[in-house]
């Protein structure tokens, strides 16, 4: 696997089929934390669902400071879990990327704070239909772009994220774009301005009301 380093320090992967990079160029590192990780509020104990792990930075950063998380990734290329073994991350988050990073033979790693990572390899939009419903209290949703994988971001995704999460749960994601709020809106999630983080525009947060 080939790494990009960003301008935060910290490395991301290109897609060649996608032709895309995984995280913004303005940094891996930052892109988890802020738009994902500190924007939704982590505590304790937390459900969490990773929708498209990749290099796992989402979930692995909400393990730092945190204990007895349950977080399933869904992710359909082991190639990029493999990946982690070899990710340079910045000393920050080392800690908590050794105790994960051999996810690709295990499936299934609970670290030393009793946080627990569980990959569920396949389709995502598959996937989602084995999870129970009204499950998780946060989800992390890290599609590649709304232009290069349209089928992600659909009215029937959200309906089926939006059906396995509690009531009160949030959903993080970096698009702001009006034509996928409004499909997170017509399946009746609440939507809010996220952090903008490295670019002008917003992120979006939303809400299970
Ligand atoms: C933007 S990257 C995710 C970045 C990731 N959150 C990270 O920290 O590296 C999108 C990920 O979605 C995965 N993916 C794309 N289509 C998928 C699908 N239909 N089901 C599951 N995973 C998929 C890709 O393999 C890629 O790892």
């Amino acid at each position: 696997m080939k790494f990009v380093r960003t301008k935060d320090g910290s490395f991301t992967a290109f897609s060649k089929k996608y032709k895309e990079h995984y995280h913004s160029l303005s940094g891996a590192y930052e892109e988890a934390f802020e738009k994902h990780v500190n924007a939704l509020g982590i505590e304790d104990g937390m459900k969490i669902l990773d929708f498209c792990f990749g290099l796992g930075y989402n979930s692995i950063i909400a393990t730092k400071k945190h204990k007895k998380l349950q977080i399933v990734g869904l992710e359909n290329d082991i190639e990029i879990i493999k990946a982690i073994r070899e990710l340079e991350v910045p000393k920050e988050i080392e800690k908590e990327f050794t105790a994960f990073r051999n996810l690709a033979e295990k499936m299934e790693i609970t670290d030393g704070n009793n946080n627990t990572i569980k990959l569920i390899i396949g389709d995502a939009l598959v996937s989602l239909d084995s999870l129970p419903r009204d499950y998780f209290d946060r989800v992390f949703f890290d599609p590649f772009s709304p232009g290069k994988q349209p089928e992600m971001w659909s009215k029937e995704i959200f309906r089926k994220v939006y059906a396995v999460m509690k009531q009160g749960a949030k959903l993080s994601t970096y698009s702001c774009a009006e034509s996928i709020r409004q499909n997170m809106t017509d399946v009746g999630f609440k939507v809010k301005d996220g952090p903008a983080v490295g670019r002008k525009s917003p992120s979006t947060i939303v809400i299970k009301p």
